[in-house]
This record gives C-alpha cells, structure tokens and sequence, in this order.
C-alpha cells in the first residue's frame, strides 16, 4: 500500500542512527488498523543497533551541549516550522498507522510542533542562581547543565506529540535523544527524524530506534542499562513504567514516567449540563478513548443523573464511526486486538454484574478493531471498567449522592493522573479541586492538555512534568560550584 504523501520522502522505513537511516535484514510490520492492510516494513533493531545509537548521541553530545542555547533553539524553531509545513502529510502518516480521524491527527501534528517551538524559547532561559555566601571569600553558584545522553520511549496513542514533548526539552537543554517509537507506529518518528534533518539537528543528537513488539524488551533493556544513557523518559503503562523505573536503578538514571491514569469525570447536580455534555464528549471520545486522561469512571450526582444519561446519549449517536481518511468520520478503530478485547471484556464484566447498556455494547458493523461508541449507567466501584483503564470509547455511569462520596470514589484508585469535575458554586469548585489527588484537574472543562502546563501525575501515575516551564527541569542536572578566592 503506498500513501499519497505529497512529499514521499517522508515515509521512511529504516532506523535513524547517527544523521543516516540504517537498514536491517529483520523487518516489523506495520498495519493501518482500519483496514488491517501492511503500510510499512520497518526495520528491527536490538541490541546492536541500540547500542550504535547509543554511541552516536554520546559522541554528539559535547558539541550540541556547547552550542549557545539560542542556537539549539533556531534548530528548534527550524523543525516546528517544517511540521507546520508538511502537516497534511505528518497528519495522513499518523492516521494510516494509528487510526484516528485526519481532523485529529492534524490538531495532534500542530500540538507536537508546539512542544518545539515552547521549549525553543525556553532555552535561552534556563538561568542558574547564585547564593549569598554564608563565608567570606566565598561565592557559591548553581549551574544548569544538561543532563547528557538521554532516552526516550514513547506510546501508539499520541505517534508525534509524545515524541516532540520529550524531543523538545531535550535538545533545548542541550542533551542528546535516543527515541524507541511504539512498534505500531514509527512512521511518524521517522518523518519526524528526516524534518530533524532538514532542520540542521546534527548527526547523532536525535536518534530513532524501531522494533517489532518482541524487541521492546531487548531495546527497553539496553537503553535502562547503558551507563552513558543518564536518563530515561518514559510515556505508556504503568506496568511497563514500574518494570523500566527497577531497571533504571542499575544506572541510578533520572526518570519521567507518564502512565496510566483512571480519570473520574464527576458531575454535581449545580453543574452547567450542556457544558459537561460537551466536557464528556472531549473526555470520553477523543482519540476513541484511547488517552492516559480519558475519562474513565463518569460519576453523576442524583438529581442530574437522568438528564445527563439521555443528553449524553444524543451527542454518542452523533459520532461517526469509520476509516479516520473519511473526512466525516469523528471516531476511529481501535489500535489493535489486545486492546479491543480489553474493551469488550469490561463491557462484559459490567453487564454481567448488573450495568445496563444504553447503547452500543460491543463489535462495530464495520467489522476489524472497530468498537461502537457505548454508554452504561450502574457501573458501580468493583467493576472492571471502575478499577482499570478501559482505554476505549465506553462510557460507564456511576450514581452518588454527596459532595463526599463523589471525592471517596473519585480518589479511590492508585492512579493520579487527570480527573475532572462540574460545578458552579465556587466554594464547591475550590473544595474538589483541591481534594482530588490527581496531577492535572480539569474543573468545568473536559480538556486539559496544553503545552504552556504542566503534564503528569501523582501516585502511581507517574513522575515528573512535561510541557510547560516546569517541564525543563527534568532534562538538567543543576550543579553547584562552591568557589573560593
Ligand atoms: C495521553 O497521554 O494519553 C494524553 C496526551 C495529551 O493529551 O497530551
């Protein structure tokens, strides 16, 4: 299958190590999970070619680190703008690999691009500090320095955002990247490693690696162990998180982890209904339900319940469920089997346990990965939907009834990562968004990812910010310099 890219140079197959694409006898195979149809062969790397990067990033690292900050960041703004330029074909690649409609996908490649050009102007801004001496004779300095070869691995659902947000701090400070793309969806790693190219990112300081999903292991162990590799940025489940964190602890390496979240989405009887409808919509069905900060558990305050279920239930029957190429199309297929699997089975486990289906339930007419778009109510605590990542477009209803309820159930889980919440007494606003442990708290607004705030968790969500002024942070090391005269 070829794709009608209006630059074909785009579409590459090959590893990118060292400013050249490295091929391999080995290949993976990509599918577009609407049709199930090959895309791509890409090439497998293991060890070697993990390693090659490796070496390639940590001989590229002193001269990229000396370069004026403001240098890093034309090279920066350089690449942001050649995504802008070629976005319908980064958009075309993203949805041939990962499903979701061309509409999202765009807004996801002009998202990515924004991560670049935030943290090109955050790179001359990287200040140190100075601290008054407690002895004469004395100055005492604190320099931010980068923290040197680093490594990235990053998931299926956001194939160029996830990439750009660890991307861009990353060459602004002045460290060096090796990138592991998901297996499912390289091909917008490497269009991203030929703009990096184009854009003047030296050989060696941006790296990609990719596999097949048997060499995650293989690729995820060496880039933990490697002692040049000082650093690990890590977005996907938490699982795989907490396995890389134990491997990480060989090499005492700096850790970000962004992982699964379980998102409470609560709405309380003063809430403005059509604003959480809409709110819902964003939460739920975006990207098919396949976001760490989808909202998973929607908790309905009594007196509202009814109305939201039947309100919610109209904007779920105005999606478009298709090929994400089909300009109408809002909700694509799911990425792969697993995950479909996953789906029907909380579905499943909800029915069975007393939920009642409103609507869809389960195999979409278009057949493959497809899922219809689902709403239950009496989803209750215990469910599997309640206490997992469904990571699909289901929408399971809880009822409560108190302010303290809603908070019990809503905090009731090891994740921390997104929750959010309607209400329009303002003392009610403060108190919740306040009691929820969770990362980021969207209060009136089922949207909360932007690149100028903070992206992350608390508990077992994760470690670590990303985007942001904070997001800098991660990527140096702050040395202080105690100097004496
Ligand atoms: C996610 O990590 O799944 C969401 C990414 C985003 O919205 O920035």
């Amino acid at each position: 299958m070829t794709l009608a890219l209006r630059d074909p140079d785009l579409f590459r197959v090959d590893a990118y190590i060292g400013g050249e694409f490295v091929s391999s006898i080995l290949r993976a195979t990509v599918r577009d999970p609407a049709t199930g149809d090959v895309i791509a062969e890409v090439a497998r790397c293991g060890k070697f070619e993990t390693r090659h990067a490796i070496e390639a990033a940590d001989d590229a690292l002193p001269a990229w680190r000396a370069l004026p900050a403001r240098k890093r960041a034309d090279v920066l703004h350089k690449l942001a703008a050649l995504m802008e330029e070629h976005v319908d074909d980064l958009a075309l690649l993203l949805t041939s690999e990962q499903g979701k409609p061309l509409a999202e996908s765009r807004g996801e490649v002009r998202y990515a691009a924004s991560f670049l050009t935030w943290f090109a102007e955050e790179a001359p801004r990287v200040y140190g500090d100075t601290i008054p001496s407690p002895v004469s004779g004395t100055r005492l300095m604190v320099i931010p320095q980068p923290v040197g070869v680093c490594a990235a691995i990053t998931p299926w659902n956001f194939p160029s955002a996830m990439i750009t947000r660890k991307l861009g701090p990353a060459l602004a400070t002045g460290c060096t990247l090796v990138l592991k793309p998901a297996e499912a969806t390289p091909l917008s790693a490497l269009a991203l490693a030929v703009l990096s190219q184009r854009a003047g990112v030296p050989p060696g300081v941006f790296n990609v690696v990719t596999g097949a999903a048997n060499d995650a292991s293989v690729i995820g162990a060496v880039l933990t162990s490697d002692p040049r590799v000082r650093k690990l940025s890590f977005t996907g489940s938490t699982e795989v998180g907490k396995l890389l964190l134990r491997q990480c602890a060989s090499t005492v390496k700096k850790v970000s982890l962004e992982l699964g979240g379980n998102a409470p989405f609560i709405v309380f009887d003063d809430a403005d209904l059509s604003e959480a409808i809409r709110g819902a919509m964003t939460a739920k069905f975006r990207n098919a339900g396949q976001t760490c900060i989808a909202a998973n558990r929607i908790l309905v305050q009594d007196g509202v319940h009814d109305e939201f279920v039947s309100a919610l239930r109209a904007e779920i029957d105005k999606l478009v469920v298709g090929p994400g190429t089909e300009p109408s199309v809002t909700m694509g297929p799911l990425l792969e089997r697993n995950g479909f699997d996953k789906v029907a089975s909380h579905v499943e486990d909800a029915c069975s346990r007393g939920a009642e289906l409103i609507v869809g339930g389960g195999a979409h007419d278009l057949g493959g990965t497809f899922f219809q778009p689902t709403l239950l109510t009496g989803v209750r605590h215990g469910m599997l939907m309640s206490s997992e990542e469904t990571f699909g477009p289901v929408a399971g209803i809880t009822r409560f009834t108190s302010e303290e309820e809603a908070i019990t159930l809503a905090n009731d889980t090891p994740a921390g990562l997104a929750a959010y919440f309607y209400a329009r007494d303002v003392g009610r606003v403060v108190r919740v968004s306040e009691a929820l442990d969770y990362g980021m708290v969207g209060a009136n607004t089922g949207f909360v990812s932007t690149t100028v705030a903070p992206f992350g968790g608390m508990k077992e969500s994760g470690l670590g910010r990303e985007g942001s002024k904070f997001g800098i942070e991660d990527w140096i090391e702050r040395k202080y310099v105690a100097l004496a005269f």
